[in-house]
């Protein structure tokens, strides 16, 4: 399938199925920013979950934080953000459009660019490019002044590192050790786009791990392969994620070394999760500018170590639409075409769909109410009657429903009933009483 018509595809099935809307969109929506619906907000949570049992859960040298979004302005001013945070801008005088200066296309005079939208030549020496900073600023309190100014935080990451010493206080961890967040991030992006690939507003799950200095390789290589195989764990497919080592002259402020885990999107191979070594940069200013000592006490060597960090930080609403992408099948089923989400047990939204043959018989309608109802306190079912069987199989398939469980009229004889597997459409004649039982090990 050519791969704008897969991107317009999964972008149409999520407005029609209700995983992800335009925000303020009875409006005219506000540019770059959206709102997961009801399929979309159990998805996001299941990546989010996983994400936090694997790193947090799943380990002992791991606990979890959530921190505010708003701080001090002064740990802006540490991080480098309020100075630093900022793209190269470069207005087009044709046709009025702002890019930024990476997203220009070159030509043969390294000053001349030509402008994406309209093809202009734009000669960098007469519209220099001018830097503009993405922090979200906001007030705190009753007066609107400078002095009032703070930020709605870029990145989740300083709430980490701010609170290096609180966590060390209180979970007496030893190095290595790591702390893991998952929280809303926003930044003024100038050229968003690629539906929620880049936003305005996202949440991000970040992992800040403390190592010794000379560990910090070490630990490197460690997270960049623990965090590439977690997305094949799920079920992305392994031909559509790499690894990419930043070069030397693409890396951040902070990074000594950065590698991305980029999936191969519709648009293009582009960035899902970056595994960053920050050295011990981030310590160093927040003690600079907070006057407290940020480091750890090695009670074996008795000495001060100030920790190297490495932190692997991934976007979830990337990872998510990483997943809904690679899930997406067309398959031809007699002459129909049949649309499938095959998400993995662990992420489907909906694990089984209860579904009566006949909605206008009330003894089916009420076996099958009483099914989900008996199901839905450890598996996430639904129950629909609103359309003929055929429509609902295509309906649950197209949002990756694992298992559709029909009750007929040979159910109220047989205590029976059919269950339909989403990927083999094979279908089997379960007992109700084993139902239960049935689906939790197909789940497992
Ligand atoms: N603390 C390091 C940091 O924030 P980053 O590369 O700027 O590094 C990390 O962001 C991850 O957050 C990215 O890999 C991406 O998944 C996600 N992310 C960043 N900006 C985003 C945006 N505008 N929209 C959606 N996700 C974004």
């Amino acid at each position: 399938m050519p791969e704008p018509i897969l991107m317009d595809k999964i972008v149409s099935l999520c407005k029609r199925r209700g995983f992800i809307f335009q925000s303020s969109e009875i409006y005219g929506g506000l540019g770059s920013v959206w709102d997961y619906g009801p399929l979309g907000a159990e998805l996001k949570r299941n990546v989010k979950n996983l994400w936090w049992k694997s790193v947090v859960h799943e380990r002992m040298d791991m606990v979890g934080l959530d921190c505010a979004i708003l701080m001090l302005p002064q740990v802006w001013k540490a991080s480098g953000h309020v100075d630093g945070f900022s793209d190269p801008l470069v207005d087009c005088k044709e046709c009025k459009k702002r890019f930024r200066l990476d997203n220009l296309i070159d030509t043969k005079e390294e000053h001349v660019k030509e402008c994406s939208s309209c093809g202009a030549k734009i000669d960098l020496k007469i519209s220099a490019p001018r830097m503009f900073n993405l922090m979200m600023k906001t007030f705190l309190g009753a007066v609107e002044d400078e002095s009032a100014v703070t930020y709605m935080r870029p990145e989740t990451a300083q709430g980490i590192f701010v609170n290096f010493l609180n966590v060390l206080d209180t979970t007496r961890k030893k190095l290595p050790f790591g702390v893991a967040q998952i929280g809303k991030s926003f930044r003024n992006e100038i050229t968003p786009g690629n539906f929620t690939f880049r936003t305005r507003e996202f949440e991000q799950m970040e992992i800040e791990y403390f190592v010794r200095p000379e560990e910090d390789e070490k630990w490197y290589e460690f997270w960049t392969q623990e965090r590439f195989n977690w997305y094949l764990r799920y079920g992305i497919k392994k031909e559509n994620l790499r690894i990419r080592a930043h070069a030397k002259d693409e890396l951040a402020h902070y990074a000594k070394a950065c590698s991305d885990i980029e999936y191969n999107f519709p648009f293009g191979w582009s960035e899902l999760e970056g595994i960053a070594n920050r050295s011990d940069f981030d310590l160093k200013q927040h003690e600079q500018f907070s006057g407290k000592e940020m480091v750890y006490f090695d009670s074996v060597e008795n000495k001060k170590i100030r920790p190297y960090i490495i932190e692997p930080s991934g976007g979830v609403d990337r990872a998510t639409l990483a997943f809904l992408v690679d899930a997406y099948h067309e398959e031809k089923v007699k002459e129909e075409t049949r649309v499938v989400l095959r998400f993995s047990p662990e992420l489907a939204p909906i694990k089984a769909a209860i579904l009566p043959l006949l909605k206008n018989r009330p003894q089916i309608v009420e076996m099958a109410k009483g099914i989900a109802q008996s199901l839905m306190k450890d598996i996430r079912v639904v129950y629909d009657d609103t359309a003929a069987i055929g429509k609902l199989y295509r309906r649950q398939d197209e949002v990756g429903t694992l298992y559709c469980v029909t009750v007929d009229v040979q159910s109220l004889e047989d205590k029976k009933v059919t269950v339909r597997d989403r990927d083999t459409m094979l279908q089997d004649r379960i007992d109700v009483d084993m139902l239960q039982k049935y689906l939790v090990e197909k789940l497992a």
